[in-house]
């Protein structure tokens, strides 16, 4: 049991990776607030954790609603241990097509809900002097192949997690960001068949991740088993590029 005793808050949890996180970490020992703006969505995330799974209705956009639920966490739990910052969006746009308000959506989940949950998060861990954060990022951040908003938004989450690595060293946080590539979520379901096979080919491995095994390396992150890495980009993509 990695995470044996520990306190979790996982973003974006009603489903794809962030559902398997919640699972996997409340198998691994924690108690997980599972968060995200479709309830419903979390209340089948959390079926059968028991008290190990908390639905927490968290919309990492509105700062107003990311305090409320840290404060939730602070009087049930007294403390947290581990926040993954896993929401976010994508949006099919052209880059000479892409209206501002798409831009400000995508940045607004992927880069300032991630701040906004990391700075309630890492005020309670230097309390603490410990604790974990990992951010999800995505091989487009490296590789280009997606909407530029995302791309943009994935790469900047690189350089959040490098900088607040280093500055909250001191107050005994680690900050990791993990690479996913093309991986099997609800997010891919919109993607035609044909951009899919391609997709495909492009990975040594030759198959799309599993939610479950984003689930395990996000473990291992947030885990003692990590004492010494911070600031690090962790790539789980079967190859296909090489961090
Ligand atoms: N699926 C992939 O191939 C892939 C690849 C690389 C990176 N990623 C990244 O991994 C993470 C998880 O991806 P996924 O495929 O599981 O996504 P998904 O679309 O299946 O799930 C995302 C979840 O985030 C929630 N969400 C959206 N806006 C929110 C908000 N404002 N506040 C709180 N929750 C919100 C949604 O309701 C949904 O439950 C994302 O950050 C994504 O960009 C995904």
């Amino acid at each position: 049991m990695r995470l044996e005793g520990r306190i979790a808050f996982v973003t974006g949890a009603g489903q794809g990776m962030g559902r398997a996180i919640v699972r996997h970490f409340a198998e691994q020992g924690a108690t997980v607030y599972a968060a995200d703006i479709n309830v419903e969505a979390l209340e089948e995330t959390v079926a059968g954790l028991g008290e190990r799974g908390r639905v927490q209705r968290c919309d990492v956009t509105d700062e107003t609603s990311v305090k409320a639920a840290f404060e939730r966490v602070v009087s049930e739990s007294g403390r947290l241990d581990i926040l993954v910052n896993n929401a976010g969006i994508g949006s099919h746009d052209a880059f000479l097509d892409t209206p501002l308000e798409h831009w400000n959506r995508v940045i607004g989940v992927n880069l300032t809900g991630a701040f906004l949950c990391s700075r309630e998060a890492a005020r309670l861990m230097s309390q603490a002097g410990a604790g974990a954060i990992v951010n999800l990022a995505s091989t487009a951040a490296m590789t280009g192949e997606g909407p530029s908003h995302y791309c943009a938004s994935k790469a900047a989450i690189m350089g959040l997690t490098r900088s607040t690595a280093r500055e909250l060293a001191a107050n005994g946080i680690r900050i990791n960001t993990l690479v996913p590539g093309p991986t099997d979520t609800p997010m891919m379901a919109g993607i035609p068949a044909e951009w899919m096979e391609a997709m495909v080919k492009a990975i040594p491995l030759a198959r799309l991740c599993l939610p479950e095994e984003i689930a395990r390396v996000a473990a291992f992150l947030a885990s003692d088993d990590a004492s010494f890495i911070t600031g690090q980009n962790v790539a789980v993509n079967g190859g296909m590029a090489f961090l």
